[in-house]
């Protein structure tokens, strides 16, 4: 058997020491594959969840990211494996130029430039900014940067993508080809979203956190939006 994509056993995150936690002793598995909807109301704790996953705030419990039981020491090779999308693509874009930034991830791993660069317009063109390869990063709406953003975090075909509200600010045919793309690929991945539809477009099971706790997980569509 496969193992899973991650696994979280009673984790828990503290932003303040002396605050009520943000995440309270959360647990779950996901398969290798599986695509998960990460909902809840602001404040619930979605990108909290997503950024202890690859280390971005402290936790208590156990976070095991593929074969890795994230730690310190294992902080690299966690990252390496994990495609990220922030909820404000400014926070990850790095370069000046859209095709260096959607290579980025590609040449960290020893990719030559130039292969990177293919691969990233490849990536670019099927999330309908290809055009806009060779422009500079400021001459981009919101909705293009976030589609930047996330051909930086497919362009390495990582086992596990931990999206955060990667429709937020697509327009309805991009929010319908994002849905698609996510669909085809084998990679296991977390959505954090407030867009049910694209939930069940992409995603067979639901967790629902509740103040920082899992309320519900599980494949109940209807359940989870009388919920919210
Ligand atoms: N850097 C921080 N310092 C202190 N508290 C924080 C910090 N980041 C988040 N929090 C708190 O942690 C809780 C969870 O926030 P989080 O951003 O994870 O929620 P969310 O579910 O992603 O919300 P949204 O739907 O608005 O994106 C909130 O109470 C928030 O105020
Ligand atoms: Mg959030």
């Amino acid at each position: 058997m496969t193992q899973p994509a991650l696994v979280y056993d009673r984790v828990t995150v503290r932003h303040e020491a002396h605050a009520p936690p943000a995440l309270e002793a959360v647990s779950f598995s996901i398969e290798a594959g599986e695509k998960v909807a990460l909902v809840g109301l602001n404040g619930s704790g979605k990108t909290t969840l997503l950024m202890s996953a690859v280390g971005l705030v402290e936790h208590e419990g156990e976070i095991r990211v593929g074969e890795h039981v994230l730690s310190r020491r294992t902080l690299q090779p966690v990252r390496s494996g994990v495609g990220f999308l922030f909820n404000v693509p400014e926070d990850q874009l790095l370069f000046p130029k859209v095709v260096d930034d959607a290579a980025f991830a590609l040449v960290r791993k020893g990719m030559s430039p130039r292969a990177a660069a293919g691969r990233a317009r490849e990536v670019l063109g099927a999330l309908g900014v290809g055009d806009l390869a060779d422009s500079p990063l400021h001459h981009l709406s919101h909705g293009q940067k976030q589609r930047v953003a996330l051909a930086g975090a497919l362009v390495s075909s990582p086992a596990l993508l931990l999206l955060d509200e990667p429709s937020a600010a697509l327009d309805p045919p991009g929010r319908r080809e994002l849905a698609r793309l996510l669909s085809g690929l084998g990679a296991a991945m977390v959505v954090a979203t407030h867009d049910l539809a694209f939930a069940s477009d992409v995603c067979s099971r639901y967790i629902l956190l509740d103040r920082g706790r899992v309320g519900y997980d599980g494949t109940d569509a209807a359940y989870v939006a009388r919920c919210l």
